[in-house]
């Protein structure tokens, strides 16, 4: 949730950190904040709001030093503010941190006791003090191991010291850290993504290892120091510094982006010559597996509910479905023959990876499909599916649900026809089907003017509706969630059959509703519910998908039609229009699209 980044080098750190913390800002950006060690004295500059708030404060410091961390922050304990703002500083160390110390309150107190005086409200500053408490009896070295004994809950953290003018510290536990390595020079960082300017080689701590960060060396430690080799990994240099390129926000670049992400991830997955699916490295004979749990958060189980859709469809498995923050608690009945497959954009988030964790431990079948495949989740996943559709920036999730979706489809046709669940022709169609998803995205694209006309009504709506059936109400379910988290508007997906069970009293006169009923089997019915609702005052947007026959119903106030494709298809092309109407009712409102309030782009904590 909140980003990290520290320096140790021949040469001044402070601008380089500033710009990491620039690549940082999706992770979390109410604060930021940077220290160095110059001469013994640990300098330090925070503020609230954005980096580019901190860096015109740096420049009235002229902030020196050659070892520097940095971080931006989402707030978990204490408000957004300066004083509460990373680093957090005693007169010995300063600290970065990314988790949640979850017995920082009774440590706080045993400090205090012990005439520490906190500055701040939040629970990093603990650890500064705590530090400080140690090394008057202890090694550096014997401090980090017994510090982080001391720290229940999650933490990714960085450390300098005023007294070593030529190390930093990196610390890892439930929330991500790697290293970098570069010419006289080395780095810590929350992810890769921080780190790709100055190095794309890398390394990753797991759970409880603490490194020495030198210039010229780094020490890898196991909780109890044992020293510990880290592999080296490569990055692909190829992957292109993203930016905007002509468009003002991440998320309207990566809403257009979708037809060309949808065919580079079926250039990954389907053999269009022989027009199957090519899942190589899928480790286990699919007939020894009889069931699937699919688990992930927020966007992320939305694609895991449409995916119970295809899969109880067209394969012989049992499928359930469970949002990661719920499974991990549950009593489980953990299954041999189970897949659990765990599918999570950043595949950092806190929920999801514990979920994992707690299927590893019990030593079942686990795939995560993601979209960072040097990910948390992927490097601890037994098969990992990548979605293949590039850095996705904008903290709501658009290419990346797209992306999962589609995996999910082609996971699903691959254990049908494995398992001989739908006949050859039916799979070839399928596959040949999936050839043209990218076109009709892109036809889809083309629904901006209508859009616009309507998003107004959404903006400045009480309350709005998203319903659904079958494979819509899903895509409902997010709908709803992209007007939440983008334009601030309580929004509810719903099964258009449950309306009458209650919510049909939400209605009322200009109530603008989303009805998502393309012509499958369930378009009569869901018609019925529109009617239901028109006839309590709503203002309907129909998204159905083109059809020479029907006529439907007049009253509505607008309607979207996306190509006829195979009903299993159309929930890809409805997604569209809405991810566009949360950006347009967004857009409105004036509101940061990129990065909405309270939000951040990986939830690294519990
Ligand atoms: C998506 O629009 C949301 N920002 C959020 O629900 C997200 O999908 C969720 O936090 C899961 O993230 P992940 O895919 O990186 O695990």
């Amino acid at each position: 949730m909140c980003g990290i980044i520290g320096i140790i080098s021949t040469q001044e750190v402070s601008s380089r950190i500033v710009n990491s913390l620039k690549k940082l800002e999706y992770r979390g950006y109410d604060s930021a904040g940077i220290a160095t060690l110059v001469d013994g004295n640990i300098n330090e500059v925070k503020c609230e709001g954005r980096v580019d708030v901190l860096e015109r404060d740096i420049s009235k410091f002229n902030l020196k030093g050659d070892i520097g961390i940095g971080h931006v922050r989402w707030a978990t304990h204490g408000k957004p503010s300066k004083i509460n703002a990373h680093p957090h500083s005693s007169e010995q160390v300063s600290v970065v941190h990314n988790g949640i110390i979850e017995n920082s309150t009774i440590l706080k107190k045993l400090l205090e006791k012990k005439g520490y005086v906190f500055k701040s409200q939040t629970d990093t500053e603990v650890i500064a003090h705590l530090v400080t408490d140690y090394l008057k009896k202890n090694s550096l070295k014997n401090t980090i191991i017994k510090v982080l004994k001391k720290l229940h809950g999650s933490f990714a953290l960085g450390i300098i010291f005023k007294d070593q003018n030529d190390l930093m510290v990196g610390a890892k536990r439930g929330s991500p850290l790697a290293v970098g390595y570069g010419p006289n020079e080395n780095y810590i960082g929350s992810d890769s993504y921080a780190l790709k300017s100055m190095t794309n080689k890398i390394s990753y701590l797991e759970d409880g290892e603490f490194c020495i960060v030198k210039k010229d060396q780094i020490e890898f430690f196991d909780n109890v120091g044992s020293h510990i080799n880290k592999k080296v990994l490569n990055l692909s240099k190829n992957e292109i510094d993203y930016d905007k390129g002509d468009y003002k926000y991440f998320m309207e670049k990566e809403i257009d982006e979708q037809p060309s992400t949808i065919s580079d991830c079926i250039n990954e997955y389907i053999d269009k010559y022989n027009n199957q699916v090519n899942i190589l490295n899928f480790p286990w004979k699919t007939s020894s597996i009889k069931s699937v749990m699919l688990i992930g958060c927020g966007t992320a189980f939305h694609s895991c509910l449409i995916a119970k859709y295809w899969m109880e469809q067209s394969t012989n498995l049992d499928v359930s479905v469970d949002i990661a923050s719920e499974f991990r608690y549950r009593k489980v009945r953990f299954k041999k023959d189970c897949l659990y497959i765990f599918v999570s954009q950043s595949g950092e988030t806190a929920d999801t990876y514990a979920a994992l964790d707690l299927c590893k431990k019990n030593k079942v079948k686990t795939c995560a499909v993601v979209n960072v495949v040097e990910s948390s989740i992927a490097r601890n996943a037994d098969l990992v599916l990548p979605i293949h559709c590039g850095q996705e920036i904008g903290v709501a999730s658009t290419k990346a649900f797209m992306g999962q979706m589609l995996v999910l489809y082609i996971l699903s046709l691959k254990i049908s026809f494995d398992q001989k669940s739908i006949t050859r022709e039916e799979y070839k169609h399928k596959v040949e089907n999936l050839l043209s998803l990218s076109n009709s995205a892109k036809k889809t694209l083309k629904v901006d003017q209508k859009i616009l006309n309507i998003a107004k009504v959404f903006a400045e709506a009480k309350g709005s509706m998203f319903l659904g059936r079958g494979y819509s109400f899903p895509i409902a379910l997010e709908g709803a969630l992209k007007l939440k988290e983008l334009a601030y508007v309580h929004a509810e997906g719903y099964p258009a059959g449950e309306m009458k069970h209650g919510p049909l009293a939400l209605i009322e006169e200009g109530m603008p509703v989303v009805v998502l009923a393309p012509r499958d089997e369930h378009y009569k019915k869901t018609i019925s519910n529109m009617q239901e609702v028109i006839a309590r005052g709503a203002k309907v947007l129909l998204i159905t998908n083109k059809n020479k026959d029907e006529v439907i119903s007049e009253n509505i106030w607008e309607k979207i039609e996306v190509d006829q494709l195979d009903e299993d298809l159309i929930p890809f092309l409805i997604t569209i229009p809405l991810q566009k109407l949360a950006f347009y009712s967004a857009l409105k409102k004036g509101y940061d699209i990129d990065k909405p309030r309270n939000l951040a782009k990986s939830v690294t904590v519990e």
